[in-house]
């Protein structure tokens, strides 16, 4: 067991959430260069995939398997053994993404410095929140010019709801970017453009009271910075490491991706910050992987090879305890039986190779003969534990499905609802009538091409979608709700889903309040449980 501890103790687990364009591919990809996984910055994939159009994407579905939305890069730096957890952003978008941050321990937010909090920092941030995990921030773009500071972390605070600890401080932005001021070690760190220079280059670093800052710097910047810090140092929370744990204050680091500037003592902050694999909740308690000796994971992502000839799955699960070795016999809790897995694999940029060991931490897909659902657990303990389910995220994007040739009723049934068991879509019906009339929601509308895509390639099937003006879906909480009584808005329409359970779908934002007021005791979720 001791090996094993000793492995899952230096495993971190986390995932980069972002906007679209703040900077998170090029900061992942200065983590590779640290970790010594690529010699040159740009030889990441992911960002061409990701800006593929639909079109092209249809084209590489060869390709697709799984390194298209691929989902783990894993490398060693300083003693760790660190697992980046892809979220694709762009048109990508889709519940993989919000599933995928189940998987993570902790959450590094990278914020383009001229923008501040964005659309998707905020969507994802709440799942972080749900969870409770640590999260970090990274404001990205210091050598542009940038926000007021001040203002930035005021953002975070009011738009996110989480109080930020600066770890340390820019001096100045854009052209007049002079570097950050460690608060702890109070040293300046200066800026350099490595751009142009080697790849990881040096930070110099100058301890605050050295008089040469006053030139480094010049004098208008360092009178501005004292100003700052004494202003940081009354108003700033203080950094609290049980805070932090808790996901109730988040560390905020300012740099440049691009340059490489900040990125390494970010790295090693971070690190040194955020937690080891944490225990995780199953129906019989929590299972912690520095106690629990046997093998146990769950599948928070399967993806469907969109290859005809090889209709195989993958199934993507987070090991929680243990240890793994290619091609052990594992238990299927959901299923009640034993089974091989076979092909392990764990993604590196966009390569794929066969593993033979892992362990608490780690990401591993494996082969899946289609008996797998999302959410499922598996184990060697004699316990037969499973894992807490993971949440159904809501969707923002509805659309009927009508087919073209309704003869074909049968195949287009079987199709949506394989494809809705993969977790691409949710599928509902109307409140009243019956299975005729089914409503699509997706997270990401990529996803409805997909879908289209997939159900006349895989099961011949052809449809028209009829896009609905709807983005927000509740789940209504309370068990005994008797859907007729429920009085709404007229943009609201009651639906429910393949397990009979009424939902609401609203076009306004504000008409989801107003019906929380006009129903007493109605209780409204964003995640369905
Ligand atoms: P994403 O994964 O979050 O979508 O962002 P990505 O890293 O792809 O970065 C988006 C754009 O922002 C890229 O420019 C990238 O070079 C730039 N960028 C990232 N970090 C910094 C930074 O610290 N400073 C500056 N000035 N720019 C940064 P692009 O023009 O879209 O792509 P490219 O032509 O540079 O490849």
């Amino acid at each position: 067991m001791s090996h094993i501890k000793n492995e899952i103790k230096k495993r971190r687990t986390f995932a980069i959430i972002s906007h679209p364009d703040a900077g998170k591919t090029t900061l992942t990809e200065k983590f590779l260069l640290y970790g010594g996984v690529i010699n040159t910055a740009g030889s990441v994939k992911g960002k061409a995939t990701a800006k593929h159009a639909v079109s092209d994407w249809m084209e590489i579905e060869k390709e697709r398997g799984i390194s298209v939305t691929s989902s783990v890069l894993q490398f060693n730096y300083g003693g760790y053994c660190i697992n980046i957890l892809d979220t694709p952003g762009h048109q990508d978008f889709s519940e993989d993404t919000y599933r995928t941050l189940m998987a993570a321990d902790s959450a590094v937010m990278v914020i383009d410095a001229s923008k501040g909090v964005e659309a998707q920092t905020r969507k994802l941030f709440k799942v972080c929140a749900m969870r409770h995990i640590p999260i970090f921030t990274f404001i990205n773009k210091m050598d542009r010019d940038a926000k007021d500071t001040f203002d930035l972390l005021d953002d975070i605070e009011k738009e996110l709801g989480i109080p930020t600890c600066p770890v340390n401080w820019p001096i100045g932005c854009g052209k007049a970017f002079k570097g950050v001021y460690d608060r702890r070690k109070k040293e300046v760190g200066l800026f350099s453009d490595t751009r142009k220079g080697t790849s990881i280059g040096e930070v110099k670093k100058v301890d605050i009271n050295n008089p040469e800052v006053d030139w480094l710097i010049g004098d208008e910047a360092k009178v501005t910075l004292n100003e700052e810090i004494e202003l940081l140092d009354g108003a700033s929370a203080e950094f609290d490491q049980e805070l932090v744990d808790k996901g109730e204050l988040s560390p905020v680091f300012f740099g440049s991706a691009l340059t490489n500037f900040g990125v390494e003592t970010f790295l090693q902050h971070f690190l040194a910050m955020t937690t080891p694999p944490l225990p995780r909740m199953s129906d019989h308690g929590a299972v912690d992987p520095m106690t629990e000796p046997d093998f146990s994971a769950f599948v928070f992502k399967i993806q469907a090879n969109m290859n005809k000839a090889h209709r195989d799955r993958i199934a993507f699960m987070r090991i929680c305890s243990g240890e793994f070795d290619a091609g052990m016999t594992v238990y299927h809790v959901q299923g009640g039986k034993d089974v091989r897995l076979s092909q392990p694999q764990q993604m590196m940029a966009s390569e794929r190779k066969i593993i033979d060991k892992a362990y608490g931490g780690d990401i591993i897909g494996v082969f899946d003969p289609g008996i797998f659902s999302i959410g499922d657990t598996l184990t060697t303990s004699k316990e037969k534990f499973a894992y807490e389910g993971i949440p159904t995220f809501a969707p923002e994007h509805f659309a009927r499905v009508r087919q073209v040739d309704t003869m074909k009723r049968k195949q287009f049934v079987k199709g949506i609802n394989q494809i809705a068991q993969e977790g691409a879509i949710q599928i509902f019906q109307e409140y009243n009538t019956g299975m005729e009339e089914i409503i699509v929601g997706v997270v990401g509308v990529l996803q409805f091409d997909v879908l289209k895509y997939r159900l006349k390639n895989e099961y011949n099937v052809e449809i028209i979608l009829e896009n609905l003006p709807y983005e927000h879906i509740r789940w209504i909480e309370n068990e005994e709700i008797d859907l007729d009584h429920i009085s709404g808005t007229s943009d609201m329409k009651k639906i429910k889903d393949l397990k009979d359970r009424p939902l609401l779908l609203f076009v306004h934002e504000w008409s989801i309040r107003m019906t929380m007021e006009r129903n007493e005791g109605l209780k409204l979720s964003e995640f369905g449980r």
